[in-house]
């Protein structure tokens, strides 16, 4: 069966669609697209259908890493249908965990912040980098890929 991985940040355009695209990456790069289902969400809903930010999706092109999706909102629905959501501050896992308890959703361990993951930093949230420079991009990117790394080497395990 496939597992079912949902990535959350607040907007839905910068830091999840990156954190999609770079885990979706790594999978491509084994062989493994067969054994995943890879999405991402927002928490808040002010971009819905738009695409990710221009910036975002320039830095991460620069690395091989195209990202394609169009930001959505959060559901109930996805709180059933994901086996694991990754969220990537304090702020998104809180308001994840408000949304199950609004369902009356046992979230099951299911969650957890993304960068438990990484090896690389101390950092425990992805700083967001929209309101930032170039440089919080490129940050962004790397702290995704040490966390994607992690990730896919202990499912795979
Ligand atoms: P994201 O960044 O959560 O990484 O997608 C944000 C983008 C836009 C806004 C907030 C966060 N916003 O409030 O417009």
């Amino acid at each position: 069966m496939k597992k079912r991985i949902l990535f959350v940040c607040l907007g839905n355009i910068c830091r999840s669609p990156a954190a999609e695209a770079v885990f979706s990456h790594l999978v491509k790069s084994k062989g493994l697209e067969e054994d995943f289902e890879i999405d991402s969400a927002g928490t808040g809903g002010w971009h819905v259908g738009q695409p990710a930010d221009k910036r975002m999706r320039n830095s991460a092109m620069k690395r091989g890493i195209p990202i394609t999706s169009l930001a959505r909102k959060i559901s109930s629905y996805d709180l059933d249908s994901f086996d694991l959501i990754l969220t990537m501050d304090d702020d998104n896992l809180a308001a994840v965990s408000n949304l199950a308890k609004q369902t009356g959703t046992n979230l099951d361990g299911k969650i957890k912040p993304l960068l438990r993951y990484a090896t690389q930093t101390n950092l425990k949230e992805v700083p967001d980098p929209y309101y930032g420079g170039e440089g919080g991009f490129e940050m962004v990117l790397d702290l995704l890929n040490d966390a994607c790394t992690g990730l896919l080497e202990e499912l795979l395990n």
